[in-house]
């Protein structure tokens, strides 16, 4: 355990509202603030912050808790690891081991043997061994100060060149399986390299660690990529290549493109803005990372099948998130890399320039399926353009687009813009809709995931959602509700198991304060805490320790109930007795 006086210092040096508002932006709204939330997809904000407590909650996805909660959330990390950040965050030295950290200390050889093994490749990639390495880079054009700023390396034909080196730099088998470098042989015995035989692209994260590798064969063989699994540092949906490069430029936006090598391609011809999705296809999370580092995507994707399946997926994900997203098509069916070698980084960013923004490029998909010589083919695409247009959030952007679709189309601006008002006005109502049993939905499931005896109890687990709620505010309550209600008459298990630890923490004279609860609970049970927290301050002028009282008394009240409906191990005597008990309760 963590001291108290610790967390308490940690919460008063990291406010909700600073630490989020480096991943989210934020707008005041009465005593709380309001965002768009980064753990799901949404267009009008229902992503809160609580101040008073130091806490937010999410009414579209459910996700909630203290300000540990949302760090680990956010940065993928472990209870331990988030305290690490947060203290790292706020200049504290983390306390004398008091607390379990296998896995953070897991985690750290992970990055130690990554950092290693690039050092290691890139050394091999200068030494005779790695000559044909060298020659598959230079072949493909890059330069030393290119290879070196990447770390890029190669990774010899032998099962045991990491392993043996490595080994003598004191790391164990079981770290570099775990790190993913190397895979336990076959018959069980010993492990062997992963990665034979390739040139190898370390992918190195924000924070400039080495989180996994990607590697590439010399020849045509198959398959043609190999890249890390998940590990401990690493989840391909949640990175993206030379982000760590790309975030430090000055640009307006990023370049999202298809591979490594052309990302390495455009940062060698001076595109530093350019980032990669991970042997995987565009994910929400990929696009709420790209969210947090710039709001206009300029997709460069390959002419082929999969690539424009490609990227009409990441336009949609993008857009979902309200960024500008522009697309370039490169012509003659080439790549980037291809092309920036045949005709220059001055005609790539010719291209980048005019690059057409998704609005245009969706039209003009559109204006390909319809017959727009004939009027009812004109008819259909006005309606599915006005649609379409209907998304852009910006009316000036909208503006633009009738404008322009008025001159091309012969039709009046007017009729244009009352098809769009009415489009309009249909999915806003739609999106309300949406919104609303969304939300129904989620605080349902809230609990649902971490009180799952909620469903069965709806009475009783409401009365101790309220009465727990209204302690955690005013922990001072407790000692007029303590005498009254033991841990044993609280009816679902989650909720028993919460009051127990506030009166055990009562007694200890520790805080009851949300954020100490993060050690014990997992992040979807913290939620549904704070979403009692939550809903208590709604009532707040409602708070006296009467009311605190009453909910009691329903508690109670519907314990007994439910005792009686599992008759089976109650005698007849203590079946009348508990109906005596009810009886007076009711006075
Ligand atoms: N990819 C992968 N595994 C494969 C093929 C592709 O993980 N077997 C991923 C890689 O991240 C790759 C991207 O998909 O960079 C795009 O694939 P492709 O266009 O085939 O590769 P390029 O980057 O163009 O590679 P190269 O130019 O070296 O052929
Ligand atoms: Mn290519």
């Amino acid at each position: 355990m963590l001291p108290d006086s610790f967390i308490q210092e940690l919460n008063a040096k990291n406010d909700i509202e600073s630490v989020v508002s480096s991943y989210v932006s934020m707008k005041r709204r009465g005593r709380n603030l309001v965002g768009l939330c980064p753990f799901h997809g949404e267009k009008t904000p229902s992503f809160n912050l609580y101040p008073e407590t130091n806490s937010f909650y999410c009414f579209g996805c459910g996700a909630g808790g203290d300000v540990i909660t949302f760090i680990r959330r956010i940065e993928n990390l472990s209870y331990i690891d988030a305290v690490k950040f947060l203290a790292d965050r706020a200049g504290m030295s983390m306390p004398e081991q008091s607390f379990n950290d296998t896995t953070s200390k897991q985690r750290m050889r992970v990055l130690e043997a990554n950092r290693e093994a690039a050092r290691l490749f890139h050394a091999c990639l200068y030494s005779a061994e790695g000559r044909v390495g060298l020659e598959y880079y230079r072949s493909r054009g890059y330069t030393d100060s290119i290879i070196k700023r990447f770390g890029l390396g190669y990774a010899p034909q032998s099962f045991d060149f990491l392993r043996s080196e490595l080994r003598k730099k004191g790391f164990h088998d079981e770290e570099l399986v775990l790190a993913w470098l190397c895979a336990k042989n076959r018959n069980g015995n010993g492990i062997h390299d992963i990665f034979r035989n390739r040139v190898m692209i370390p992918i190195i994260d924000v924070r400039g660690n080495v989180i996994a590798f990607g590697g590439r064969v010399l020849d045509d063989s198959k398959p043609k990529y190999l890249n890390s699994g998940d590990t401990l540092v690493f989840k391909k949906t949640n990175n993206l290549f030379a982000l760590n490069f790309a975030k430090q430029g000055k640009t307006d936006n990023l370049i999202l493109c298809e591979g490594y090598m052309d990302v390495i391609a455009l940062h060698q011809a001076g595109f530093t803005n350019a980032v990669a999705a991970l042997g995987t296809s565009f994910t929400m999370e990929h696009a709420r990372l790209l969210a947090r580092y710039t709001d206009e995507v300029v997709l460069v994707f390959d002419a082929d099948a999969a690539g424009q399946k490609g990227a009409q997926r990441a336009i949609g994900m993008l857009r979902e998130i309200g960024m500008r997203v522009r697309l370039i098509t490169v012509p003659d069916g080439k790549d980037p890399d291809e092309f920036i070698k045949r005709n220059g980084a001055e005609r790539f960013k010719l291209l980048l320039d005019r690059a057409a923004n998704d609005v245009e490029y969706r039209l003009m998909e559109l204006g390909k399926k319809h017959l727009l010589n004939t009027s009812d083919g004109k008819v259909n695409y006005l309606k599915e353009a006005t649609q379409l247009l209907a998304s852009i959030s910006s009316p000036l952007e909208r503006d633009v687009y009738i404008g322009r679709l008025s001159a091309d189309l012969g039709v009046s601006k007017t009729a244009l813009q009352s098809q769009l008002n009415y489009q309009l006005q249909r999915q806003k109502k739609q999106q309300q809709d949406k919104q609303f049993s969304q939300v129904i939905k989620q605080s349902e499931s809230t609990a649902q995931k971490a009180n799952p005896d909620a469903k069965t109890h709806v009475r009783g687990a409401s009365a101790e959602e309220g009465l727990l709620g209204m302690i955690l505010l005013n922990p001072d309550y407790m000692t007029a509700v303590r005498p009254l209600l033991s841990a044993d008459e609280m009816i679902t298990a989650f909720n028993r198991n919460l009051y127990a630890t506030l009166v055990e923490r009562m007694d200890q004279g520790l805080s009851l304060e949300l954020s100490h609860l993060s050690e014990l609970y997992e992040p979807e049970e913290m939620a549904y805490i704070t979403k009692m927290v939550r809903d208590a301050r709604e009532r707040v002028s409602s708070h006296t320790v009467d009311e605190a009282k009453r909910y009691v008394s329903i508690i109670r009240s519907e314990h007994h109930l439910a005792a009686l409906n599992e008759p089976s191990s109650l005698t007849p005597e203590q079946i009348q007795e508990k109906l005596n008990a009810m009886k007076h309760m009711k006075k």
